[in-house]
């Protein structure tokens, strides 16, 4: 897109926001936070619990994050803010994931990683936020783990298996809303000098599975979410289900759809990526590694009068994240899903999850493969759909640049088979490519090796005109099988190449 047109479109899509009409409201929502402390990462309750509505026990309180907490988290404009300096824009970047929900705010020349501190049940990495919500018995919601509160969490679970209805509806509505008061408090705490006397226009990028992105009505049940969940946290009152409720029934101001961006995650996770010079066009494989879903995409990367088009060559998710991994163990070994005696605990070898189930290690590994065969049979299914959809590109021949992404891929069975399908070139040749992280990602506490934790919400943290345009595979130019005649390009079988230029014919389908 060039830059004229992007200026028009921002402006358009300015004026058809009006600003934002929340105003700035001056009333405390009931902090009252109950402050514990469980790690978060592997082998957390945020990362063990998918099942809902369960009680959680409590950890000891420590100090509340006073940075967060001495601004009032329904605001949307600092509070000390003459609005002299102008309108600026900001994108929060939200990856509602299933174990944890990670969030960046950005401008945009900067992105700063928002740290969860002070909510009861964020551990080693702060930038984590486990997705619990807590409803104590005065009804007043808060994030984490409270004591004596009812705990409910592995919602987003919920929505991809089908549920719409009105109560997980109010439940995820209410997570977001928290997730935004504390990420707007935050940052004003942080970094409102550098931003003072700014007015904000704020727009919001939400991250759905690939295969997800194809589906409407999913689209737009997300849409009406984060709308209520911006129009519930900008209300300076405590936030109870009678309160979710008004605002999801379009009572109450908020953003506007407009301002709602819904991408596939893995356009966000290689954002970062194709800023960079590491940057190759053409064909890709992504495969993210999540706590519920394995997420299979095979995407081409290229330009088109200077934006990123990304069409989606194949797709897949399937409940084969890490949890699932271990539920498969459980029962291979007869031990039934959820026994307390056997729970899932991340970040331990292999040897340990054998020791705790009582099997030898080979045993657990014999059980593992037929796990594995699902796992491959998903990533072969992609392949072979991106095959069918670009089967002229030279990636095929070259190697699909692969990344293996998400806190999962950490565990030792999906390196190890991602591994063995590079070794093997099965389901397709494969060269392992890496996320970098990039420079203009604030995070203190992030290490270069953790960056993949927080890429999808830092590649949903640009502007939504600059992501790209992305290209669903029903979109997708229909191809016929076209047989070469003599003369004709032996690569693109006389079609003149149909995603880029043939390479051997230049694009005109003869040899010269
Ligand atoms: N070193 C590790 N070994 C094994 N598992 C790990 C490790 N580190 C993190 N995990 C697991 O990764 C999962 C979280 O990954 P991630 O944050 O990518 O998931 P998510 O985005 O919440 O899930 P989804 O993408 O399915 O919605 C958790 O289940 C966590 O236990
Ligand atoms: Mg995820």
């Amino acid at each position: 897109m060039t830059s004229a047109m992007k200026n028009f479109l921002q402006s358009l899509l300015r004026k058809l926001l009006g600003g934002n009409r929340d105003g700035v409201a001056n009333s405390m929502p009931a902090s009252g936070r109950e402050v514990g402390s469980i790690k978060n990462e592997p082998g957390s309750p945020g990362a063990t619990d998918m099942s809902l509505s369960k009680p959680v026990e409590p950890a000891p309180p420590v100090e509340p994050a006073r940075s967060v907490e001495s601004i009032p988290g329904h605001l949307s404009q600092h509070p000390q803010s003459n609005g002299r300096s102008g309108r600026i824009q900001l994108i929060i970047g939200l990856d509602f994931g299933t174990s944890f929900t990670k969030v960046v705010i950005a401008e945009q020349r900067r992105a700063y990683a928002v740290p969860f501190d002070g909510i009861p049940g964020v551990g080693g990495n702060p930038y984590l936020l486990p997705g619990f919500l807590a409803i104590p018995a005065d009804g007043r919601m808060q994030l984490g783990t409270v004591a004596g509160a009812h705990h409910h969490s592995g919602m987003k679970m919920r929505i991809l298996g089908g549920d719409r209805g009105r109560d997980i509806r109010k439940l995820a509505t209410a997570f977001v809303a928290l997730v935004f008061q504390h990420a707007r408090a935050w940052f004003f705490q942080a970094h409102g000098r550098t931003y003072v006397n700014h007015t904000f226009d704020w727009c919001v990028n939400v991250g759905l599975p690939t295969e997800h992105y194809h589906d409407d009505a999913l689209m737009a049940f997300y849409r009406d979410i984060v709308d209520a969940a911006w129009a519930a946290s900008i209300r300076p009152t405590a936030l109870d289900l009678e309160a979710v409720d008004a605002c999801l029934d379009g009572r109450q101001p908020s953003l506007g759809r407009e301002a709602i961006g819904l991408f596939p995650e893995f356009v966000a996770q290689v954002s970062g990526y194709v800023r960079t010079p590491l940057r190759r066009s053409d064909l890709h494989l992504l495969m993210d590694v999540g706590a519920g879903t394995v997420d299979v995409a095979a995407f081409n990367v290229h330009k088109e009068d200077g934006e990123d088009v990304f069409p989606i060559l194949g797709k897949s998710v399937e409940n084969h994240g890490v949890h699932f991994l271990h539920q498969h163990r459980l029962t291979s070994a007869g031990i039934a899903p959820g026994d307390p005696r056997a729970p899932f605990k991340g970040g331990i070898t292999d040897a340990e999850v054998a020791r705790t189930l009582g099997l030898k290690l080979e045993t657990l590994k014999h059980n593992d493969i037929a796990f594995g065969e699902h796992v491959r049979d998903q990533v072969s299914r992609v392949v072979r759909q991106a095959r069918g959809n670009y089967p002229l590109s030279r990636r095929w021949d070259e190697g699909v640049p692969f990344f293996l992404c998400g806190g999962g891929s950490r565990a030792a069975f999906y390196s190890a088979l991602a591994e063995q399908m590079i070794a093997l070139r099965n389901p397709c040749r494969l060269v392992q490519a890496r996320l970098p992280r990039p420079d203009r990602l604030q995070a203190d506490r992030m290490t270069e090796e953790s960056y993949d934790r927080i890429s999808v919400a830092y590649g949903l943290s640009f502007d939504p005109l600059d992501i790209g345009r992305i290209i669903r595979t029903d979109e997708l130019p229909r191809i016929d099988p076209v047989v070469p005649e003599r003369g004709q390009c032996p690569r693109c079988n006389g079609t003149g190449g149909l995603h880029r230029p043939c390479d051997r014919c230049g694009g005109t389908g003869l040899l010269g």
